[in-house]
């Protein structure tokens, strides 16, 4: 089984060696990250994108961004650290794996002893670190979600929550690894998800790489889907989940939750601790992204709309706690009543 790897180091370290997903799944190319401007771009342009690997591409790219500067007291170094972490963590705002992972490249940095040299090779560890325990978390999450599927398994999905979105297996579509790797059938349903297609171009790029079914289906088509009997359960990725257990995440996550509820299907949210964040105490409190209208006005160079028509853009959607059947993390499956506490653990976890 083929399983991509979206973020890596290049081979001689000094750059973040990514997936341009953009390209995908015309051509698969790799881009180049070496620069802070780079870095930025690649996660604004969702060059690189999914909540985990925002998260190690911004850790990472610190590090090459960082290894080019030339500054040579431990307080102007600690002050570079600090402004590029600011930047690169604010590029987008709902995904709250980057602002956790640059928080932990800014702490790490601090409390290091010694010049920017020794520091700077602290910083690249840790940036390692963050990237394989990403795909360790992925891997349990997969073990864990495993149980959840049918011995044969019809399972609906949205966006990208895969290798492509991860340092690993992915999140959503990690039980659904595991599972064929033990030789069990399963068959993914992939919503298109507009407006950016990540489900069509990226989900099922990667799971028919990797040798699963999948069938691709417009967003809008999910509720027949479901009324048809053809779903077995939903599992979807997560940006941010709060406290009380509400998820963020791709827009159109909601209406599925919705539908499943209406029909039945158990909903599942599959996410590594590094999603929870329990500073957050409900949906409410979380930013959502509005992107650019012309994701939505334009497509292939052609005009989708009357030049006088508003576009409502919104890249994330909220679905509340209720709706949601467990949440599936690295540490176990956690069921309602949600309550995530600050030690990063999900409260509920065994019990
Ligand atoms: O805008 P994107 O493509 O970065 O949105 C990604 C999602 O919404 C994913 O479902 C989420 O980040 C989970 S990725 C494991």
């Amino acid at each position: 089984m083929t399983v991509v790897e979206a973020v890596r180091w290049s081979g001689g370290g000094d750059a973040v060696d990514i997936i341009d997903q953009r390209q995908l799944p015309n051509e698969l190319v790799r881009r180049e990250l070496r620069t802070v401007d780079d870095v930025c771009d690649a996660i604004l342009t969702l060059s690189v994108r999914g909540a985990p690997a925002i998260g190690i591409a911004g850790a990472m790219g610190l590090v090459v961004a960082l290894s080019r500067l030339t500054e040579d007291t431990r307080e102007h170094f600690i002050g570079a650290v600090e402004s590029l972490c600011d930047r690169i963590g604010a590029v987008r705002p709902t995904a709250v794996n980057l602002p956790w992972a640059m928080e932990r490249m800014c702490r790490t940095a601090r409390i290091t002893p010694g010049q920017p040299d020794v520091i700077l090779e602290v910083l690249r560890a840790e940036a390692t670190k963050i990237l394989e325990e990403d795909r360790a978390m992925c891997r349990r999450i997969g073990e864990h979600g495993l149980e959840l599927l049918p011995e044969t398994a019809s399972i609906l999905t949205h966006c990208n929550a895969g290798a492509l979105a991860t340092g690993g297996i992915g999140t959503a579509l990690a039980p659904i690894y595991v599972a064929k790797e033990q030789g069990r059938r399963v068959h993914v349903f992939a919503d298109e998800t507009r407006p950016l297609l990540q489900g069509s171009r990226l989900t099922a790029w990667e799971l028919t790489q990797a040798g699963i079914d999948v069938t691709v289906l417009a967003d809008g088509m999910a509720a027949s889907l479901m009324r048809g009997g053809a779903v077995d359960l939903v599992i979807v990725g997560a940006d941010r989940i709060a406290a009380n257990g509400d998820v963020a995440n791709k827009i159109g996550t909601y209406a599925l939750a919705l539908a499943a509820r209406h029909h039945n299907i158990p909903f599942y949210v599959a996410a590594p601790t590094s999603t929870v964040d329990p500073a957050t105490a409900t949906g409410c409190d979380i930013a959502i992204e509005h992107r650019d209208g012309d994701e939505l006005r334009e497509w292939n160079g052609m005009s989708m709309m009357p030049e006088k028509a508003s576009v409502y853009n919104p890249a994330f959607d909220i679905t509340p706690a209720e709706l949601i059947t467990a949440i599936i993390t690295d540490e176990g499956i956690v069921r309602p009543p949600y309550a995530f506490v600050a030690s990063g653990n999900p409260g509920g976890v065994g019990g």
